[in-house]
């Protein structure tokens, strides 16, 4: 008897709107088991649920909880028998200058962005390096099919931005991290990258005024905000066999704006 061939399974932190969403929705199509989480549901997230019972698991955790998230790959990984990609999105943004940033605030992004992150990406490795077949991983180059992580950094990361510091901190710590996760794993058949999108139309930045939302635009020589959708096919590009001998990166989304 041929052993059950199991699907190729991710795991996406807050999969309830915006990038991650779609993201959830673009996974489901090319025929991924999807495991996600975020403090609250959405209706979009249920009827894509309702869709795909066998496919999508939920469950509405912070990002913050360090034992929840542990217990939420633990119960993904049991029901869908192996973890592949880790895609760690879930982010919170509180504008406001340094000066007047309060510690909550500082708190909350370090918590969910970076930290939150870092638990995510170190859960969802020990399952990567436990074969399915139980065994330990080896010494395994990147091959079509391994397992990979990707960040959800920002161009601020990189580029800075008034009243985002603290965000962009974050951002730019997980860059640190991918970089580095990319060099310890590569060697155990792991690839580990960031995307680093430029301002999205999505709720994270609902709060951008028109004058800043006028002036991204003059900037960005694709003369438009960038949407989800401009970033999905980059995130399921590096999650996935056609990106085998790509780790270490950050592939920059902003329309050219970076130029
Ligand atoms: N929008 C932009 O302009 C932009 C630009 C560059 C990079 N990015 C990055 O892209 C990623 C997605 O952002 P987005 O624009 O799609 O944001 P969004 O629309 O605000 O969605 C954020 C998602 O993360 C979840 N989340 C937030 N805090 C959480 C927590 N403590 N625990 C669990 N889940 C949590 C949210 O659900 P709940 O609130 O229900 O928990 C939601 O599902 C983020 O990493 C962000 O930094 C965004």
């Amino acid at each position: 008897m041929t052993a059950a061939i199991m699907p190729t399974t991710s795991i996406i932190s807050g999969g309830s709107r915006g990038l991650g969403l779609a993201v959830v929705e673009r996974l489901l199509e090319r025929g991924d088991c999807v495991a996600t989480f975020s403090r609250s549901g959405s209706p979009a997230l249920s009827s894509l649920a309702a869709r795909h019972p066998e496919r999508l698991h939920v469950e509405q955790i912070d990002a913050a909880d360090s034992d929840a998230v542990r217990a939420f790959v633990s119960r993904a990984a049991a029901r869908f028998g192996r973890v592949d990609h880790c895609i760690a999105n879930a982010a919170v943004a509180h504008e406001g200058v340094v000066a007047t940033i309060r510690d909550d605030e500082i708190d909350a992004m370090l918590g969910v962005n970076l930290r939150g992150s870092i638990v995510l990406v170190r859960e969802c490795v020990r399952q990567m390096l436990v074969r399915p077949d139980g065994a330990e991983s080896g010494q395994e180059p990147a091959r079509a099919g391994s397992p990979s992580v990707v960040v959800v950094s920002s161009v601020v990361a990189s580029r800075g931005s008034p009243g985002l510091a603290v965000y962009a901190a974050t951002k730019a710590g997980l860059e640190g991290f991918a970089r580095s996760m990319a060099r310890e794993l590569g060697p155990r058949g792991i690839r580990v990258n960031a995307v680093a999108p430029g301002f999205l139309e999505t709720d994270l930045s609902a709060s951008l005024s028109e004058g800043s939302r006028a002036r991204i635009v003059r900037r960005t020589p694709l003369g438009r905000l960038g949407v989800p959708a401009d970033v999905v096919g980059a995130i399921e590009f590096l999650a996935g066999p056609r990106a085998a001998f790509i780790t270490g990166q950050i592939l920059t989304i902003d329309g050219g704006s970076a130029g």
